[in-house]
């Protein structure tokens, strides 16, 4: 493969940087802790172990597969690997996912820019009423969309400039920064006086607390924080270097997400505990913890001004490098497929997603009332992608690497062309055709049914 005729990846570090960046993000910091907690703690964290390593690294690596393999965005990978048939429709199905996804990911990316700013100016911390505080901002008419086209603009900056000096440069500084202020956290939540108790309460199996549900739910939070199932990682694969170890990487990529998860409990749940015990078997995932209960414990806290800085700052950071990973699965569509420059795509990709996250935005105050199937704007574009969209899309790309690529191909390019021997190839291989797509199968069809299980 000629080197130089396609932007990509220059070394290991910026691969795993750029996957690990999309993968960490808000569905880490937010939404990892708080649906282990009310799951049954350990118990979850070990399904969602478990999960993570059945089929998370193996959808994983079957996109970074289909990607590499063709060279080429989501959709043309899979007119290019399966001509002649309907294939290319999952690839469709990528780009209308990450126009969903990202519309409403970044408006809760937005709000946290406001709270990066209100922490900074001191006004967060001298708030008597942090759910007024919130319910103000959120439902005000333009300061979230405001905020939301900043970040929607700090997204589109990164990936103009393209793989190497856009996605590859920022992320390779971002990520080390993000994991040394998590830590830094972490410790500093650890370590406050009754904090003990939310270390057990994270920790400590309930397997009462699991039931059919609790184990869709962990499948369904282990795909939503890989990033995997629309095509993220095709696209990614597509820039990666054919002496890459794919599994490797894919095996990394899921050992730095599960670990900023975990850290990201540590740096969350033990705080709460510490200054607000019992107020967790309450809350249901959403916007209440980040943004109404952390902001009471910055303030209890010695130093918290710092922590909130901190922490918004790092919240935000998370959601960057995964926004940027959506907005490149619909640049390189349209800079492939289209014929488009990459300035031209970035721009038309970006426009056109902000405008049906400007609605996403809108429905926590303006079109609050408006609903569709029962859901605002925001909640639908949150449970079809999330709920239903990753979790079809994960089953068919396991499908198309297990059962229309096919083992040569596939073994082909894991062990780039015969060079890499391990007898994990096999084994992955055969729970990518026949275990992954029965288990995401079941997951599939119950998120039809259940509401909550993912996203
Ligand atoms: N993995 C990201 C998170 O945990 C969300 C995401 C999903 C990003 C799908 C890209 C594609 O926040």
């Amino acid at each position: 493969m000629p080197s130089g005729s396609r932007d990509s990846f220059t070394s290991k570090f910026g691969i795993i940087a750029a996957a690990a960046g999309s993968a960490v993000g808000l569905g880490n910091i937010w939404r990892f802790p708080l649906v282990t907690t009310q799951n049954g703690g350990g118990a979850f964290l070990l399904l969602y172990i478990g999960f993570i390593l059945l089929i998370g690294i193996p959808v994983m690596l079957s996109e970074f597969t289909i990607g590499r393999r063709a060279q080429l965005n989501a959709f043309g990978s899979f007119k290019k690997l399966a001509p002649g048939t309907p294939w290319y429709l999952v690839g469709s199905l990528g780009i209308v996912t990450a126009f969903a996804i990202l519309a409403f990911y970044s408006t809760v990316a937005g709000w946290t820019l406001e709270y990066l700013v209100q922490s900074i100016s001191g006004k967060l911390l001298h708030t008597q009423d942090m759910e007024k505080n919130f319910a103000d901002f959120s439902t005000h008419p333009y300061r979230p969309l405001v905020w939301q086209l900043v970040f929607m603009l700090l997204t589109a900056v990164v990936v103009y400039a393209g793989i190497q000096k856009g996605i590859e440069k920022y992320t390779k500084i971002l990520m080390p920064i993000l994991l040394v202020l998590i830590i830094f956290v972490a410790i500093r939540a650890v370590s406050l006086p009754g904090a003990g108790e939310g270390v057990k309460y994270l920790f400590v199996p309930d397997w009462g607390a699991v039931n059919f549900k609790t184990v869709l739910m962990a499948l369904g939070q282990a795909a939503f924080s890989l990033s995997i199932g629309m095509g993220t990682l095709i696209t990614y694969g597509s820039y990666i270097q054919k002496d890459n170890n794919l599994l490797k990487t894919s095996a990394q990529v899921a050992l730095a997400d599960t670990s900023i998860a975990i850290l990201s409990s540590l740096m969350v749940i033990p705080a709460i505990f510490a200054f607000s015990v019992g107020y967790i078997d309450q809350m249901s995932p959403g916007p209440g913890l980040v943004f109404e209960v952390l902001p009471n414990v910055f303030k209890s806290m010695s130093g918290g001004i710092i922590f909130a800085i901190i922490f918004f700052f790092l919240l935000a950071v998370a959601a960057l490098t995964s926004t940027i990973s959506v907005l490149e699965v619909v640049v390189a569509y349209l800079k492939e497929e289209l014929n488009f420059s990459r300035g031209k795509a970035t721009l038309i990709g970006s426009v056109s997603i902000s405008v049906l996250g400007v609605f996403a935005t809108m429905s926590f105050g303006p079109l609050a009332e408006f609903q569709i199937f029962g859901q605002t704007i925001f909640g639908l574009l949150n449970y079809a992608s999330a709920n239903i969209m990753l979790t079809f899309g994960a089953l068919l790309i396991v499908i198309f690497v297990g059962w229309r690529m096919r083992k040569i191909a596939f073994m082909e390019e894991v062990s780039n062309n015969g060079e890499l021997v391990s007898i994990m190839f096999k084994i992955v291989f055969f729970i990518i055709r026949y275990i992954a797509p029965v288990a995401i199968g079941i997951i599939a069809v119950a998120a039809l049914f259940i509401k909550g299980i993912t996203g």
